[in-house]
């Protein structure tokens, strides 16, 4: 199905702003320490004045929560623990009405090993859905039938005594890789996105996306050598087999047809692949595979003028023509920014906020972002991620970037009722949204006001990206014709010649409405938003 005309407006997803919501830790409705669906029903105001235009729920369906959703034993019923059906029907109604869309996560590469697919799958060599997934014979001599290793750690492979053959695992032993080269698979995942498209949401962020296919022969993956990517290396081996295939793509696109049956709908891809040439294949020709792919090296990279300003810059040329970028600082697996790039440094953190929301692309904030909240500290008897409790102390999991929203500065945090224990401990709740609002010199003050500009200013929104000189470790680009964005992103001063307008919006709230008139001068850590008058 052809993009939109030129004459058409841009899509929602395309000026507007995305909020990963992450429901066990975003709002308990019921007490019993868990976010819920209805929880988040409750905070969707927030949502509203902050100026967000379209929720991502990370996974509400149901699940033995090997992977805390991520490993699905049904596909289109809700978690019992979040909520049921009809308060999903009610979110997805109260949010359109409020103008804000719904985004749910499809994981289409493996399901949980409760699922009846995988519960029939394994039961017999002959089983109707034996197929469904990737089953092969062990190794001659014995062994796994290949030397593919887990995202998660280990081999790919686990025999299963029952019928004497190895199942593929990209991840956990639970989540069992789905065989997408069978086409039931394919259709039994149109019937899926039908199904919640039909109920209303405006569409998906699709799990680990570009993993799906792997080779039809099952064939070793090379050694990784010294030139390639550090995690690549501690794997050891190339995933050249097992990610990336070219098939992938005919998937993709058949999921983009069946989507643009829908107005308004759209897929974002989590796509974690480089370099940027390789993740721009995602886009296709920009009208027929993703509407938007997750950048990873981008959200990998530090927080530093050159190395960032490198990766927009080859974002910028590689992505086609109608492609369209998308931004990200913090989600439930890679830590928050606020740690990650600022160090829990305040400073910083306004200017990584600053930064995300004033790139050409679609931003998207994670739950607390808005706040600046960081990762929480946890003990090792606090852990819920698998892959904490596996790896701790060399690696604590996931789980300090998935501690509640803190709302309040209270029991409970405004999370849960007051002498409630929540799933996960809370951080420290002096970063909290309440005392945020009432005061016009914090985060959330400053995400938005930005946001509020950004909604009035066709050149945030659309405009394309320029780069502009600057002094070292300052980053400055112009949007369209009259907005430039400037970050001095080191504790030194910085300066950026021939810019004219006034300031909009600054991290030092106390310059905006200043007029710049040549040279603009940052202090350190400091970024600015000017617009030059009109005409
Ligand atoms: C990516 C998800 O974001 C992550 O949380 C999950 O563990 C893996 N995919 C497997 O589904």
């Amino acid at each position: 199905m052809p993009g939109p005309a030129a004459s058409e407006p841009d899509p929602w997803w395309k000026t507007g702003v995305l909020y990963q919501i992450y429901p066990r830790s975003f709002a308990d409705s019921d007490g019993d320490g868990v976010g819920d669906l209805p929880g988040i029903i409750d905070h969707l105001d927030h949502l509203v004045w902050l100026g967000i235009d379209g929720v991502w729920l990370s996974p509400v369906t149901v699940s033995p929560n090997a992977d805390w959703g991520y490993d699905v034993a049904d596909f289109t019923a809700i978690q019992p623990d979040l909520g049921t059906a009809e308060d999903f029907d009610r979110l997805v109604s109260e949010a359109r009405r409020r103008g804000l869309r719904v985004l749910m996560d499809l994981v289409p590469n493996h399901t949980s090993v409760e699922h009846p697919w995988f519960v029939d799958s394994r039961s017999s060599r002959a089983a109707r859905h034996r197929s469904w997934y990737v089953w092969a014979d062990p190794a001659p001599g014995g062994g796994p039938p290949n030397n593919w290793v887990s995202s998660f750690g280990g081999s790919a492979w686990t025999l299963d005594d029952t019928t004497g053959q190895y199942y593929l695992h990209n991840h956990l032993v639970e989540q069992p890789d789905l065989n997408w080269w069978n086409e039931e698979v394919r259709q039994a995942f149109d019937e899926i996105m039908a199904y919640w498209l039909d109920r209303g949401v405006s569409g998906f962020r699709i799990d680990v996306c570009n993993i799906i296919i792997k080779d039809a022969l099952l064939r070793d993956n090379p050694p990784a050598t010294e030139s390639d990517p550090l995690d690549v290396q501690l794997f050891g081996q190339r995933p050249v087999y097992n990610a990336n295939r070219p098939e992938v793509h005919e998937v993709i696109r058949r999921w983009r047809a069946l989507v643009d049956r829908y107005p308004d709908a759209m897929l974002v891809g989590e796509t974690p692949v480089e370099p940027i040439a390789a993740l721009a294949r995602y886009y296709g020709n920009g009208n027929d595979e993703l509407h938007l792919a997750f950048d990873f090296p981008f959200i990998s990279a530090p927080l530093a003028a050159d190395e960032m300003r490198a990766i927009v810059e080859d974002v910028e040329r590689e992505l086609p023509a109608a492609g369209w970028p998308v931004w990200t600082g913090s989600n439930h697996d890679m830590s928050r920014f606020a740690s990650r790039w600022a160090a829990g440094d305040p400073a910083r953190t306004r200017v990584a906020l600053v930064i995300l929301l004033c790139l050409r692309g679609t931003p998207v904030l994670y739950q607390g972002d808005e706040i600046g909240q960081p990762d929480t500290e946890l003990t090792q008897a606090d852990l819920r991620d698998p892959l904490g409790v596996l790896y701790f102390p060399a690696y604590a999991g996931r789980d300090g970037m998935r501690t509640p929203m803190q709302w309040r500065d209270a029991p409970g945090a405004g999370f849960t009722a007051p002498g409630v224990r929540p799933w996960l401990p809370f951080g420290d709740l002096s970063c909290n949204v309440e005392d945020q609002r009432s005061d016009p010199d914090s985060m959330l003050s400053l995400a938005r006001d930005l946001l509020a500009w950004r909604k009035g200013s066709t050149d945030l929104q659309t405009g394309p990206y320029r780069a502009l000189e600057a002094t070292p470790d300052t980053w400055a680009w112009r949007r369209g014709r009259r907005v430039t964005v400037a970050a001095a992103m080191s504790d030194g001063p910085g300066s950026v010649p021939g810019v004219e307008g006034t300031i909009r919006i600054a991290t030092d709230r106390s310059r905006q409405g200043q007029v710049v008139n040549g040279t603009l001068e940052l202090g350190g850590w400091e970024a600015v938003v000017v617009e030059a008058d009109d005409g």
